[in-house]
């Protein structure tokens, strides 16, 4: 063996090791803790309250983002100052519903572990009865499981945002109205036109990207009743998948129909500057509330879209 062959044996020998060393170390145990709330929430731009049912006293509650093979290390509180027993359900996790899924008292906590073992986007709620209340009370989130590597088919974003679909209903407490879908709202993010000044003038917030940047819509529908039918006025989305994983691509998309506890990834590039409408195209739903405008410019605002501002509160 010359010193060359010496050398290189060597440096593969070493680089065996650390591809080894970075198969087992990279999966983490992420842990994250959520606190049912109930608490008032502001559901529009005027600042009307609702007495709302949470994750961490937000609606939508917190994103929780891990990477896929991780293991989710979970504990559920309920705060003691609550009436009611809540629950988690991820649907990230393959567990048991009677088990991980089931309702606590106010005071009492669930902890348990799950590995995520699919990439993508995935809604969680509170499943406690009556289910339909809970979620239109506010209980809902996304956990988003992001692959280990990006690909042709899945490239890095430039910008990420989250939007949640959900019904607002006149009288939270009328678990008939909420059964019987008599909604008054359908939303993005818990509150009527959030991130669209052109319908409410009270609206401060909109979703921005550069031109030719790739936005990456993370999209969940809570319902807890009705479908989406999820379009971006003047534009097309790039790319759309399903439940979010990368192996479900769909190209050139006008339209996707993401039903109640559904989720869907989109990506959308707008070649000129101006703004595009995210609606339902559901118009009796989009008309009372569920319409986000994204404004595209060169001097967009190189904070958001990034790290913590993906859910625009
Ligand atoms: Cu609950
Ligand atoms: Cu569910």
């Amino acid at each position: 063996m010359n010193r060359t062959q010496t050398i290189t044996g060597a440096f593969m020998a070493l680089s065996a090791v650390a591809l080894l060393g970075a198969a087992t170390a990279d999966a983490k145990t992420v842990k994250v803790d959520l606190t049912a709330k109930e608490v008032p929430t502001v559901i529009d731009n005027k600042g009307t309250t609702q007495m709302s049912w949470t994750f961490d006293g937000d609606v939508p509650g917190p994103v929780v983002r891990v990477t896929l093979g991780d293991t989710v290390d979970f504990t559920l509180h309920n705060d003691k100052a609550n009436k009611n027993s809540h629950s988690i359900d991820f649907h990230a996790a393959r567990v048991n519903v009677l088990d991980q899924f089931a309702p606590i008292k106010p005071g009492e906590t669930k902890h348990f572990t799950f590995e995520t073992t699919k990439p993508g986007v995935f809604y969680y709620h509170c499943g406690a009865p009556n289910m339909a209340q809970h979620i239109a009370r506010g209980m809902f989130g996304v956990i988003i499981v992001d692959p280990k590597k990006f690909s042709k088919e899945y490239p890095k974003p430039d910008r990420e945002y989250v939007l949640i679909q959900s019904e607002l209903y006149p009288n939270v407490d009328d678990v008939d109205q909420i059964m019987a879908g008599k909604w008054s709202n359908v939303v993005f993010n818990g509150t009527v036109l959030k991130y669209d000044p052109v319908h409410d003038p009270n609206a401060t917030k909109t979703l921005v990207a550069k031109p030719g940047e790739l936005v990456r819509v993370y999209f969940v529908n809570a319902g807890p009743n009705e479908f989406s039918a999820f379009h971006s006025i003047a534009g097309i989305w790039e790319r759309a998948y399903p439940s979010g994983n990368p192996e479900n691509v769909l190209y050139g998309m006008q339209t996707m129909t993401v039903g109640p506890g559904d989720a869907a990834t989109f990506d959308l590039i707008s070649p000129v500057p101006g703004g595009n409408a995210i609606v339902t195209h559901s118009l009796k739903a989009a008309l009372t509330g569920a319409i986000a405008v994204i404004v595209f410019s060169d001097d967009a605002d190189p904070a958001m879209g990034r790290g913590d501002n993906i859910l625009i509160r």
